[in-house]
């Protein structure tokens, strides 16, 4: 158990070893999962619990700090992966009462299978009295659910935002040491979870500015003592202009899709475009993520499987389509042996980007003389409509 501030304890559990979140994301460098025990003169509260599989844990940190009277439980988002500790803290701490908002107590009713009189609510800029201390809740909703909220300490200017401004990385730090090292998991964090919602985060951005905030507190990774990196950051990756960037995702399965993603790639890096190349069968599905949210421009290559795309490329656009990057151009290159109509299966699946297609080049066969030429082509277009967009 260590302090945040005077009595603000952080007393979750660090979870070193887990390699995949939600069995879809690739977690490199782990996971927290933070609660936060808050001890006012006259009442006591828990911000958010654990995993399930790691409540045990929890339990033996209260319990080795002598923490036997609990008031609230905050609940500040239904997923389990905060909430799922409750009903053992229910359990532990009978005469407590789960705090939370109205949207958040229907979930825990259905997810957890809490009863009606164990929970009260609060709205919108609601404070809650610890005696010295007053937890004051702030809506932040589709951060990434919709009824995610934080919650904030008036006295110590703490705010504890959940999933929102957090990270997956497991370290000893309570507090970011080095900001450097935290950039790229959190940047993975935002694309990951976060990307889809990039208005709503703005939205949530604007409305915590109202607020005096010394540290930020969120339910995984370490905390911010130095709030202002990583709002500037989410102001950043959600709401700033794309980059002369270009990712190309690929598959290839006899070679032609390779040799034309490897083209295009130095094609485009000769014409002084950042590019990010990815092959699908072996990918981190989180470095590609990072690498969409600030690139202008995605090019996906597939070979052509029964007419359609490759699996693995139409895994890709189906991803990106559900990130919703803020992507401005796409394209498509890859080969086919007697009939293709991947292009348009692959167009289906990003319907949901707001994206200009450029030309698609998409060849009978290994790459000729034309083809190379077709894919110089797609180099040059690319860079004017970079230019068109203020980014070259
Ligand atoms: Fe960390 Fe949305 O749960």
């Amino acid at each position: 158990m260590r302090a945040l501030a005077e009595n603000v304890f952080s007393v979750g559990v660090i979870d070193w070893e887990l390699k995949m979140f939600d069995r879809l994301i690739p977690l490199p460098d782990g996971t927290s999962y933070n609660s936060y025990l808050v001890k006012g003169s006259e009442k006591t509260a828990l911000v958010d619990s654990v995993e399930p599989a790691q409540v045990d844990e929890l339990i033996a940190h209260l319990i080795t700090a002598g923490v036997d009277k609990i008031d609230y439980l905050i609940a500040l988002h239904g997923e389990q992966d905060h909430s799922g500790g409750l009903p053992d803290m229910l359990v532990l701490y009978p005469d407590a009462k789960v705090v939370t908002n109205p949207k958040c107590k229907s979930m825990l009713i259905d997810l957890l299978d809490l009863e009606e009189e164990q929970i009260i609510t609060v709205e919108d800029r609601e404070t809650l009295s610890l005696g010295d201390k007053t937890l004051e809740f702030i809506y932040t909703p589709w951060v990434h659910w919709p009824e995610t909220m934080s919650t904030y300490i008036k006295e110590d200017r703490i705010l504890f935002s959940c999933d929102f401004l957090g990270s997956h990385m497991a370290t000893s730090d309570l507090f970011v040491s080095d900001e450097r090292e935290i950039y790229e998991p959190a940047k993975r964090y935002f694309a990951e979870i976060m990307m889809p919602y990039r208005k709503q985060v703005l939205t949530n951005l604007k409305k915590l500015a109202e607020l005096d905030i010394a540290i930020i507190a969120p339910s995984h990774g370490p905390a911010y003592d130095n709030p202002k990196f990583i709002i500037d950051a989410y102001t950043e990756w959600a709401g700033g202009e794309v980059k002369n960037q270009v990712v190309i995702p690929y598959v290839s399965m006899h070679g032609s899709t390779k040799e034309m993603a490897d083209y295009l790639a130095n094609a485009l890096i000769e014409r002084g475009v950042k590019v990010s190349i990815f092959e699908l069968a072996e990918v981190d599905i989180g470095k590609l993520a990072v690498s969409l949210v600030d690139a202008a421009t995605i090019v996906i290559g597939s070979p052509t499987v029964i007419v359609g795309p490759h699996p693995h490329a139409a895994n890709a656009a189906f991803l990106t389509n559900l990130l919703r990057p803020k992507t401005k151009f796409a394209s498509i290159i890859g080969s086919y042996g007697w009939g293709s109509k991947m292009v348009d299966q692959i167009c289906g699946m990003i319907s949901g980007l707001k994206v200009e297609l450029i030309e698609p080049v998409v060849i009978k066969g290994a790459a000729k003389n034309e083809d190379f030429a077709a894919l110089d082509e797609l180099a040059d277009k690319i860079v004017e409509k970079h230019k068109e967009a203020g980014i070259y």
